[in-house]
Protein backbone atom coordinates (compact mmCIF):
# COMPACT_ATOMS: atom_id res chain seq x y z
CA UNK A 1 0.00 0.00 0.00
CA UNK A 2 1.15 3.45 -1.13
CA UNK A 3 2.70 5.37 2.00
CA UNK A 4 0.09 8.53 2.96
CA UNK A 5 0.71 12.23 4.80
CA UNK A 6 -2.53 13.01 5.59
CA UNK A 7 -3.65 16.24 7.16
CA UNK A 8 -7.42 16.35 8.82
CA UNK A 9 -9.20 19.68 9.97
CA UNK A 10 -6.04 20.60 11.05
CA UNK A 11 -5.82 24.15 13.06
CA UNK A 12 -3.30 25.97 14.36
CA UNK A 13 -2.54 28.85 16.24
CA UNK A 14 0.80 30.98 16.93
CA UNK A 15 1.15 32.96 20.29
CA UNK A 16 -2.62 32.37 20.82
CA UNK A 17 -4.06 33.60 17.85
CA UNK A 18 -5.64 30.75 15.48
CA UNK A 19 -4.09 30.79 11.99
CA UNK A 20 -4.94 27.37 10.40
CA UNK A 21 -8.89 26.92 10.43
CA UNK A 22 -9.46 23.78 9.54
CA UNK A 23 -7.12 22.18 6.81
CA UNK A 24 -7.53 19.11 5.05
CA UNK A 25 -4.63 18.05 2.74
CA UNK A 26 -3.68 14.06 1.78
CA UNK A 27 -0.84 13.58 -0.17
CA UNK A 28 0.34 10.26 -1.42
CA UNK A 29 4.44 9.28 -1.68
CA UNK A 30 4.49 9.63 -5.42
CA UNK A 31 2.62 12.51 -6.42
CA UNK A 32 3.72 16.60 -6.22
CA UNK A 33 1.35 18.54 -5.09
CA UNK A 34 1.58 22.93 -5.35
CA UNK A 35 0.20 25.25 -2.45
CA UNK A 36 -0.27 28.52 -3.51
CA UNK A 37 -2.05 31.36 -1.98
CA UNK A 38 -1.79 35.17 -1.06
CA UNK A 39 0.82 35.96 1.74
CA UNK A 40 0.26 35.34 4.95
CA UNK A 41 -2.37 33.46 4.51
CA UNK A 42 -0.77 30.12 6.00
CA UNK A 43 0.94 28.48 3.80
CA UNK A 44 4.47 28.07 5.63
CA UNK A 45 2.52 27.87 8.74
CA UNK A 46 1.21 24.61 7.88
CA UNK A 47 5.04 23.13 6.63
CA UNK A 48 5.91 24.10 10.14
CA UNK A 49 3.17 22.92 12.12
CA UNK A 50 3.61 19.33 9.78
CA UNK A 51 7.72 19.82 10.96
CA UNK A 52 6.87 20.17 14.97
CA UNK A 53 8.09 23.73 15.35
CA UNK A 54 7.57 24.17 18.78
CA UNK A 55 6.42 28.08 18.25
CA UNK A 56 3.29 26.27 15.97
CA UNK A 57 0.53 25.15 18.83
CA UNK A 58 -1.51 22.12 17.40
CA UNK A 59 -4.93 23.20 18.46
CA UNK A 60 -7.62 20.49 16.74
CA UNK A 61 -7.15 18.02 14.08
CA UNK A 62 -4.66 15.46 12.93
CA UNK A 63 -1.69 14.68 11.18
CA UNK A 64 -0.42 11.00 10.04
CA UNK A 65 2.11 9.26 8.65
CA UNK A 66 1.01 6.22 7.01
CA UNK A 67 -1.37 5.48 9.98
CA UNK A 68 1.04 6.89 12.81
CA UNK A 69 0.13 10.07 14.58
CA UNK A 70 2.50 12.65 13.68
CA UNK A 71 1.34 15.11 16.53
CA UNK A 72 2.88 12.30 19.15
CA UNK A 73 6.47 12.79 17.54
CA UNK A 74 9.24 15.53 18.18
CA UNK A 75 10.53 17.06 15.28
CA UNK A 76 13.64 14.74 15.16
CA UNK A 77 11.50 12.15 15.49
CA UNK A 78 9.36 13.45 12.53
CA UNK A 79 12.35 13.95 10.22
CA UNK A 80 13.57 10.18 11.15
CA UNK A 81 10.16 9.18 10.07
CA UNK A 82 11.05 10.44 6.56
CA UNK A 83 9.39 14.04 6.54
CA UNK A 84 11.98 17.18 5.13
CA UNK A 85 11.02 20.78 4.76
CA UNK A 86 13.08 23.18 3.10
CA UNK A 87 12.64 26.47 4.68
CA UNK A 88 11.62 29.84 3.23
CA UNK A 89 14.43 31.31 5.65
CA UNK A 90 17.26 28.74 6.89
CA UNK A 91 18.31 29.22 9.76
CA UNK A 92 22.11 29.34 10.16
CA UNK A 93 24.05 27.04 12.12
CA UNK A 94 27.36 28.93 13.03
CA UNK A 95 30.34 26.25 13.58
CA UNK A 96 29.03 23.20 12.12
CA UNK A 97 30.20 22.58 8.81
CA UNK A 98 27.58 21.28 5.84
CA UNK A 99 29.68 18.41 5.34
CA UNK A 100 29.48 17.26 8.59
CA UNK A 101 25.63 18.26 9.37
CA UNK A 102 24.74 16.07 6.24
CA UNK A 103 26.50 13.14 7.26
CA UNK A 104 24.43 13.20 10.34
CA UNK A 105 21.60 13.86 9.22
CA UNK A 106 21.62 11.95 6.33
CA UNK A 107 22.90 8.56 8.91
CA UNK A 108 19.60 9.48 10.92
CA UNK A 109 17.09 9.51 8.37
CA UNK A 110 18.82 6.27 6.31
CA UNK A 111 18.89 4.51 9.52
CA UNK A 112 15.71 5.87 11.63
CA UNK A 113 17.01 3.23 15.23
CA UNK A 114 20.32 4.91 15.26
CA UNK A 115 21.29 5.47 18.72
CA UNK A 116 23.21 8.65 19.47
CA UNK A 117 26.99 7.64 19.30
CA UNK A 118 26.41 4.63 16.67
CA UNK A 119 28.24 4.64 13.46
CA UNK A 120 27.76 6.95 10.98
CA UNK A 121 27.53 6.62 7.26
CA UNK A 122 31.17 5.80 6.19
CA UNK A 123 33.09 8.85 5.45
CA UNK A 124 34.31 7.63 2.20
CA UNK A 125 31.16 6.71 0.97
CA UNK A 126 29.40 9.88 2.06
CA UNK A 127 32.39 12.00 -0.14
CA UNK A 128 31.44 10.27 -2.86
CA UNK A 129 28.21 10.42 -2.70
CA UNK A 130 28.12 14.13 -1.31
CA UNK A 131 30.51 14.86 -3.99
CA UNK A 132 28.20 13.28 -6.85
CA UNK A 133 25.00 15.44 -5.27
CA UNK A 134 27.37 18.47 -5.71
CA UNK A 135 28.03 17.98 -8.65
CA UNK A 136 24.81 17.15 -10.27
CA UNK A 137 23.32 20.64 -8.57
CA UNK A 138 26.60 22.55 -10.52
CA UNK A 139 27.93 23.05 -6.55
CA UNK A 140 31.45 24.20 -5.98
CA UNK A 141 32.85 21.11 -3.31
CA UNK A 142 34.55 23.77 -1.16
CA UNK A 143 30.81 24.68 -0.31
CA UNK A 144 30.54 21.37 2.06
CA UNK A 145 33.56 22.72 4.29
CA UNK A 146 31.38 26.26 4.70
CA UNK A 147 29.09 26.39 8.56
CA UNK A 148 25.57 25.89 7.46
CA UNK A 149 23.80 28.66 5.77
CA UNK A 150 26.56 31.01 7.57
CA UNK A 151 26.83 34.32 5.20
CA UNK A 152 25.59 32.11 2.20
CA UNK A 153 23.83 33.85 -0.05
CA UNK A 154 19.73 33.48 -0.93
CA UNK A 155 20.58 31.24 -3.95
CA UNK A 156 23.27 29.37 -1.90
CA UNK A 157 21.02 28.92 0.83
CA UNK A 158 18.23 27.40 -1.35
CA UNK A 159 20.36 25.40 -3.09
CA UNK A 160 22.12 24.08 -0.07
CA UNK A 161 17.88 22.70 0.76
CA UNK A 162 18.08 21.08 -2.69
CA UNK A 163 21.43 19.28 -1.78
CA UNK A 164 19.80 18.51 1.26
CA UNK A 165 16.98 16.91 -0.23
CA UNK A 166 19.72 14.96 -2.89
CA UNK A 167 21.12 13.66 0.37
CA UNK A 168 18.38 12.81 2.67
CA UNK A 169 15.98 11.05 0.18
CA UNK A 170 13.05 11.53 2.45
CA UNK A 171 9.51 10.11 1.96
CA UNK A 172 7.87 13.94 2.07
CA UNK A 173 9.21 16.69 1.35
CA UNK A 174 7.60 20.27 1.92
CA UNK A 175 9.97 22.88 0.09
CA UNK A 176 8.89 26.48 1.31
CA UNK A 177 9.47 29.29 -1.74
CA UNK A 178 12.30 27.24 -2.45
CA UNK A 179 12.40 29.41 -5.62
CA UNK A 180 12.70 32.65 -4.04
CA UNK A 181 15.66 34.67 -4.61
CA UNK A 182 17.03 32.34 -7.17
CA UNK A 183 17.73 34.23 -10.29
CA UNK A 184 16.56 32.44 -13.47
CA UNK A 185 19.10 30.16 -14.52
CA UNK A 186 19.35 28.76 -10.85
CA UNK A 187 15.29 28.38 -10.80
CA UNK A 188 15.37 26.55 -13.81
CA UNK A 189 18.34 24.27 -12.06
CA UNK A 190 15.99 24.27 -9.25
CA UNK A 191 13.40 22.42 -10.81
CA UNK A 192 15.14 20.13 -12.74
CA UNK A 193 17.27 19.28 -10.14
CA UNK A 194 13.65 18.10 -8.03
CA UNK A 195 12.85 16.33 -11.11
CA UNK A 196 15.87 14.45 -10.83
CA UNK A 197 15.72 13.57 -7.07
CA UNK A 198 12.22 12.37 -7.69
CA UNK A 199 12.40 11.00 -10.72
CA UNK A 200 11.91 6.86 -9.96
CA UNK A 201 12.97 5.14 -13.17
CA UNK A 202 16.39 7.40 -13.41
CA UNK A 203 17.12 5.68 -9.75
CA UNK A 204 15.24 8.64 -7.58
CA UNK A 205 13.57 8.51 -4.66
CA UNK A 206 9.71 8.49 -4.19
CA UNK A 207 8.72 11.38 -2.79
CA UNK A 208 5.22 12.86 -2.01
CA UNK A 209 6.41 16.84 -2.26
CA UNK A 210 4.24 20.10 -1.41
CA UNK A 211 5.84 22.75 -3.87
CA UNK A 212 4.60 26.18 -1.81
CA UNK A 213 5.33 28.83 -4.62
CA UNK A 214 3.63 32.40 -6.29
CA UNK A 215 5.56 31.14 -9.37
CA UNK A 216 5.16 28.60 -11.98
CA UNK A 217 8.70 27.90 -12.77
CA UNK A 218 9.50 25.95 -10.41
CA UNK A 219 6.76 23.90 -11.82
CA UNK A 220 8.23 23.85 -15.27
CA UNK A 221 9.85 20.44 -14.30
CA UNK A 222 7.65 19.19 -11.80
CA UNK A 223 3.83 19.86 -13.21
CA UNK A 224 2.04 19.49 -9.91
CA UNK A 225 -0.86 16.46 -9.68
CA UNK A 226 -2.85 18.50 -7.53
CA UNK A 227 -2.82 22.60 -6.61
CA UNK A 228 -4.48 23.79 -3.43
CA UNK A 229 -5.37 27.25 -2.85
CA UNK A 230 -4.77 28.33 0.78
CA UNK A 231 -7.03 31.52 1.76
CA UNK A 232 -7.50 32.83 5.45
CA UNK A 233 -6.09 29.54 7.29
CA UNK A 234 -7.84 27.03 4.59
CA UNK A 235 -7.62 25.11 1.70
CA UNK A 236 -10.34 26.28 -0.55
CA UNK A 237 -10.24 25.32 -3.94
CA UNK A 238 -8.20 21.95 -5.18
CA UNK A 239 -7.46 21.76 -8.99
CA UNK A 240 -4.91 20.23 -11.48
CA UNK A 241 -1.53 22.24 -12.92
CA UNK A 242 -4.35 24.73 -14.68
CA UNK A 243 -5.02 26.70 -11.27
CA UNK A 244 -1.11 27.16 -11.09
CA UNK A 245 -1.31 28.72 -14.15
CA UNK A 246 -4.42 30.60 -13.80
CA UNK A 247 -3.45 31.58 -9.86
CA UNK A 248 0.32 32.75 -11.51
CA UNK A 249 -1.27 34.85 -14.11
CA UNK A 250 -4.70 36.41 -12.73
CA UNK A 251 -3.78 36.61 -8.86
CA UNK A 252 -6.20 35.58 -6.55
CA UNK A 253 -9.45 38.07 -7.33
CA UNK A 254 -11.47 35.21 -8.30
CA UNK A 255 -10.79 32.99 -5.65
CA UNK A 256 -11.45 35.80 -2.93
CA UNK A 257 -14.58 36.03 -4.76
CA UNK A 258 -15.54 32.79 -4.58
CA UNK A 259 -14.65 32.41 -1.06
CA UNK A 260 -15.63 35.58 0.91
CA UNK A 261 -16.09 34.03 4.47
CA UNK A 262 -12.11 33.53 4.15
CA UNK A 263 -11.16 36.36 2.27
CA UNK A 264 -12.84 37.87 5.30
CA UNK A 265 -10.43 35.72 7.78
CA UNK A 266 -7.35 36.53 5.26
CA UNK A 267 -7.73 40.40 5.95
CA UNK A 268 -8.20 40.11 9.88
CA UNK A 269 -5.38 38.49 9.91
CA UNK A 270 -3.51 40.86 7.84
CA UNK A 271 -5.02 43.54 10.45
CA UNK A 272 -3.40 41.73 13.16
CA UNK A 273 -0.40 39.49 12.79
CA UNK A 274 0.31 37.65 15.66
CA UNK A 275 3.09 38.83 17.85
CA UNK A 276 6.42 37.74 17.61
N1 LIG B 1 6.46 32.58 14.16
C1 LIG B 1 5.46 33.45 14.00
N2 LIG B 1 5.29 34.47 14.85
C2 LIG B 1 4.30 35.35 14.68
N3 LIG B 1 3.38 35.26 13.71
C3 LIG B 1 3.47 34.27 12.84
C4 LIG B 1 4.51 33.30 12.93
N4 LIG B 1 4.35 32.42 11.93
C5 LIG B 1 3.27 32.81 11.25
N5 LIG B 1 2.72 33.92 11.78
C6 LIG B 1 1.56 34.66 11.30
O1 LIG B 1 0.67 33.74 10.70
C7 LIG B 1 0.11 34.25 9.51
C8 LIG B 1 0.41 33.29 8.36
O2 LIG B 1 1.81 33.32 8.11
P1 LIG B 1 2.53 32.32 7.13
O3 LIG B 1 3.99 32.57 7.26
O4 LIG B 1 2.05 30.95 7.35
O5 LIG B 1 2.01 32.86 5.71
P2 LIG B 1 2.39 32.40 4.24
O6 LIG B 1 1.14 31.95 3.58
O7 LIG B 1 3.54 31.46 4.28
O8 LIG B 1 2.84 33.80 3.58
P3 LIG B 1 4.01 34.16 2.53
O9 LIG B 1 3.43 33.89 1.16
O10 LIG B 1 4.22 35.62 2.75
O11 LIG B 1 5.21 33.35 2.86
C9 LIG B 1 0.71 35.66 9.33
O12 LIG B 1 -0.22 36.58 9.85
C10 LIG B 1 1.96 35.60 10.18
O13 LIG B 1 2.31 36.89 10.68
MG1 LIG C 1 5.48 31.56 3.69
Amino acid sequence: MSETLKITDLQVAVEGKPILRGVNLTINRGETHALMGPNGSGKSTLGNAIMGHPGYEVTGGQIELSGQDVLEMDASERARAGIFMAFQRPMAIPGVKMAEFLRHATTNVRNPERKEGEDLIPMRQFRKELTEKMGQLKMDTEFARRYVNDGFSGGEMKRAEILQLAMLRPKFAILDETDSGLDVDAVKLASESIADIINVEAGGAEMGILIITHHDKLLDHNTPDFTHVMLGGRIVETGGVELAKELYTDGYDRIRAAYPDAAAVGEEMKEAPAGV
